[in-house]
């Protein structure tokens, strides 16, 4: 159990690092949460900030997910105990990133760093999300439509992969929490007023 938490503490810790915030912070001594949808992730950084800084953001956001399963899985060993230990790491890191301790406990949506634990646990259910994503974003250019059908669609992507029990339980729970994360964007789907990427309206 110690091993256990302290993995845990260390996961929210890598979760809860505030790329996109520090990113507003350096290059426009902005919070990046008073624009935009007030998120910390690399789709409001693309709004606010522009395309170089929202790629950097989201490559490092994605980063922390898979070093977070990384880290959990060597600490833990490979057996199957490390699995239930991995389940935990993930929605410590996808809390950390959304809930971070910094920003008064207002961050992103998670999404980016949960396609990166998702590639840490097992990269062909990585692989199979991030084409659902791919397919709903060309089709309706919403992020944030795509964000919720890929994290709906996380479980039953574990389930037809075979995935461990462990990972499947991440996928269920996980996919819940990002959902959820994103009911301002629900609502505003909801009434027609969600922004498109590359609507020159949309900020
Ligand atoms: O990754 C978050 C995305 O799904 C939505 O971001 O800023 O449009 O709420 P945003």
């Amino acid at each position: 159990w110690p091993l256990a938490l302290g993995i845990w503490a260390a996961s929210y810790l890598v979760g809860s690092l505030p790329a996109g915030y520090l990113a507003g912070r350096r290059l426009k001594n902005i919070d990046i949460r008073e624009f935009g949808s007030g998120s910390t992730g690399a789709t409001n950084v693309l709004r606010t900030l522009g395309k170089g800084p929202a790629a950097a953001v989201l490559l490092f956001d994605v980063f922390k997910g898979f070093f977070t399963v990384w880290l959990a899985r060597t600490l833990a060993g490979s057996e199957e105990a490390g699995n239930w230990i991995v389940l935990g790491a993930g929605l410590a890191a996808i809390v950390g990133h959304s809930w971070p301790v910094w920003l008064a406990f207002r961050g992103g949506k998670s999404v980016a760093v949960s396609v990166g634990l998702l590639l840490g646990m097992h990269w062909p259910v990585a692989l199979t999300v991030a084409t659902v994503w791919g397919v709903c974003f060309a089709l309706t250019r919403i992020v944030s439509l795509a964000s919720i059908v890929a994290a709906a669609a996380t479980p039953l992507c574990f389930y037809l992969w075979g995935a461990p029990l462990p990972y499947t339980l991440f996928g269920l729970l996980g996919g819940i929490y990002v959902v959820w994360r994103h009911r301002g964007n629900i609502e505003r789907l909801l009434r027609g007023t969600e922004p498109k990427i590359g609507d020159p309206a949309a900020r």
